[in-house]
């Protein structure tokens, strides 16, 4: 049996999530498209689905560029009232499908995106799964002039934030990487960081976690909802 490089992986879970599409979004709904490479592979297979779909919402420039190289139709969130389905990676993801996201620094509005949408399924190989997540560095999008505040606040919870040299968000704002957390409440830790004055966001997705995951494997994808 042929076993799947990570690429490989990628590219079938995309497919998996093309077909998912396919079959649970109605004709002329809207799709939220996420960021990252698993991502990217999903717009390449959704090409042949654009008659199908009413248009995309983007959760990041990078993304809009990619979709509209393929002739799929993106609009502007403030235009749409209801996105049917999210698809979009993630960096890490538990049995409970929460997840950090945001190692492509597109957080807050994969967020919002994920927000307004019925159903997030998340896509991802099996290098993401985790039983407790935070091994992955938590990013955290603050206003440019809280930064230095927002990080003595989260090394305050037992994190070690760092500054994400050179990277700015589409939004304008910087990322401050959080390593050494053990999240063991993923909810609470997510509420408990955006109270924190100067965050826009932060990449705990669990209050609104995945409802679906399709997970590559070295030989098949798996599904696993919520
Ligand atoms: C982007 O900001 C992230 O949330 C991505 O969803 C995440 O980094 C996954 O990217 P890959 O598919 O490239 O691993």
């Amino acid at each position: 049996m042929h076993t799947m490089t990570q690429y490989e992986m990628k590219q079938a879970v995309a497919r998996a999530a093309r077909d998912f599409v396919a079959a649970h979004l109605p004709a002329g709904a809207i799709l939220g498209v996420g960021t990252g490479s698993t991502a990217n592979c999903f717009i390449d297979e959704i090409a042949v689905l654009k008659n199908h779909l009413g248009g995309t919402v983007a959760s990041s420039e990078a993304t809009r560029q990619r979709l509209e190289g393929h002739g799929i139709r993106v609009l502007d969130l403030n235009d749409v009232e209801h996105i049917g389905i999210y698809v979009d990676g993630a960096d890490e993801i538990d049995g409970s499908l929460c997840m950090i996201k945001g190692g492509g620094g597109a957080l807050t509005r994969e967020k919002i995106v994920a927000a307004v949408a019925d159903t997030f399924v998340c896509i991802c190989d099996t290098s993401k799964r985790v039983a407790t997540l935070g091994h992955f560095p938590l990013p955290v999008e603050v206003i440019p002039m809280a930064h230095a505040y927002v990080a003595r606040q989260l090394g305050q919870l037992g994190g070690v934030p760092k500054l994400r040299e050179g990277f700015i968000t589409d939004n304008g704002n910087l990322i401050l990487d959080v390593h050494g957390l053990h999240i063991d409440q993923p909810t609470a830790l997510e509420s408990r960081i955006d109270g924190i004055t100067g965050v826009v966001s932060n990449g705990l997705f669990a209050r609104r976690g995945a409802d679906v995951l399709l997970l590559a494997t070295s030989s098949t994808v798996e599904v696993m909802k919520r």
